[in-house]
């Protein structure tokens, strides 16, 4: 038998503690299918004496994650702290520069740090693996990056944040509010104290990053993405789309367009009858369109303590399957050098179908005025419907406009003028159209 990898976790929450039961509970399955045994020497985290269900004995403990990362007798640190700065980010740039593999499931510190991290990595000949960091326990990262050489990538969209998906689940089965859906997620352990991060997009667009780079081969951009949350989803929009034939979801897209790559995180329609519509609750999500392979999807559980060390547990694994010497794959696919600067493409070219929904004045010639301002932004129309809503005033009336491929130019143009024209008694609401199988 071969030397054991020894392994340094820092960070023993949710996931860390996770991987340490699996690591253990698995021992001997994974000695078998790596040819060595997986052993855990060292581990750091805030409080030594919480209990955190997993046996700690004999396992050397690090105050400061850092120094682990710097000084433990490891092959391989496990960052599980998170956050984009501070220890997760001093504890990975250690072990990398003192030679040290990293797997890591930080999505943060990936979107904002990660083409630095690949150039230490590269340099230092080490890996930086993250599968679990993009859609938790769906081997997404491992497809990408492995299994799809040669393709051409011309479109990466996914559901990528397991609290969204549940609240518009939810809202869509039972009819209810956005906060009181948001509440249960809240109590259910679903949604943090302070949602604002999963619900406003972030999230997804940290994930969203990341599947940009290895999709297109370009640089990590986190900070060109075009991004609208679901807060401001209503019933009125969920029904509106169950009539038309289209479930709302919060998606993260990545598009190769004419004039650059397109990011953009934003609630969407998709069609009822399509896959990804399928998806519900908390489970997540990512298609990928290639010339070659044409088109994949992937579902599974997008996060969880388990589900999420069953992909730290296989990065692991591929690191103690490695054989010394041997060039390992570049951390976004290609070596960071040959990573293209990203060209972002202006959300105002976006082309697509969109949904309008308008709460406007009941009285003569609006329906008139809304079409002419359509025609005049040669926006073709798929259907315009009219009707009372049960929770409107008698003079006012919903408007649903359903477009053809238009641009958002247009459409923002059309919106603008209909609200300048005085019809409009709410904010009309826009909802991006995406095509899906
Ligand atoms: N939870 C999921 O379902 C999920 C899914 C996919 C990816 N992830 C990612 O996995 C990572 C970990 O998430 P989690 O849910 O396991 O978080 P968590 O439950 O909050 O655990 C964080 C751990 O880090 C430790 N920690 C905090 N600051 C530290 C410091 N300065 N030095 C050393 N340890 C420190 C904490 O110590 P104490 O326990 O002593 O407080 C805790 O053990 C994050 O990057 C997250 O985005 C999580």
């Amino acid at each position: 038998m071969n030397d054991a990898l020894r392994v340094g976790v820092a960070g023993l929450g949710t996931v860390g503690a996770s991987v340490l039961r699996v690591l253990s509970q698995k021992s001997d399955e994974l000695t078998r299918q790596c040819g060595r045994p997986i052993v855990v020497a060292a581990v750091s985290a805030r409080d030594r004496g919480r209990d955190r269900g997993v046996d700690l004995s004999g396992i050397e403990w690090f105050e400061d994650s850092a120094v682990l990362a710097r000084e433990a007798a490891v092959d391989v640190v496990v960052e599980l702290i998170g956050g984009e700065e501070g220890a997760a980010l001093a504890c990975v740039k250690a072990a990398l520069q003192s030679g040290r593999h990293v797997v890591t499931a930080n999505k943060a510190l990936l979107s904002r740090h990660g083409l630095q991290l690949a150039e230490i990595a590269e340099k230092k000949g080490v890996l930086l693996n993250y599968e679990a960091a993009v859609a938790g326990g769906i081997p997404v990262i491992k497809t990408m990056r492995e299994a799809m050489a040669g393709n051409t990538v011309s479109r990466v969209f996914g559901i990528l944040n397991g609290t969204c998906n549940y609240i518009l689940t939810r809202m869509e089965a039972e009819g209810i509010s956005f906060d009181e859906c948001l509440k249960d997620a809240q109590r259910l352990g679903y949604a943090e104290l302070d949602p604002t991060f999963d619900i406003e997009g972030h999230d997804t667009a940290h994930k969203l990053s990341i599947l940009t780079s290895l999709a297109f081969g370009t640089k990590i951009a986190p900070d060109d993405i075009y991004l609208e949350g679901i807060s401001n989803i209503t019933q009125a929009d969920i029904r509106a789309a169950a009539e038309l034939g289209y479930r709302i979801k919060l998606l993260g897209v990545a598009q190769k367009t004419d004039s650059g790559i397109e990011q953009r995180v934003h609630p969407t329609m998709v069609p009822t009858a399509s896959v990804i519509a399928q998806v519900h609750g908390v489970t997540n999500a990512v298609a990928v369109e290639t010339d070659i392979l044409g088109e994949l999807l992937m579902s599974g559980p997008g996060a969880g303590g388990s589900a999420t060390a069953s992909a730290v547990v296989g990065d692991i694994a591929d690191i103690a399957k490695s054989r010394p010497g041997f060039q390992h794959g570049p951390v976004f696919g290609r070596p960071v050098k040959e990573l293209q600067p990203y060209k972002r493409a202006r959300m105002r070219s976006h082309e697509g179908g969109y949904f309008i929904r308008l709460t406007v004045h009941d009285r003569t010639g609006v329906f008139a005025a809304i079409a002419k301002r359509m025609a005049d932004n040669d926006i073709s129309l798929e259907s315009i419907v009219q009707h009372a809503n049960r929770d409107q005033s008698a003079d006012e009336k919903t408007v649903i406009l359903v477009t053809h491929e238009t641009t958002e130019a247009a459409v923002r143009k059309a919106v603008e003028g209909i609200t300048k024209d005085g019809h409009a008694t709410t904010k009309p609401q826009v909802i991006r159209i995406e095509r899906a199988a």
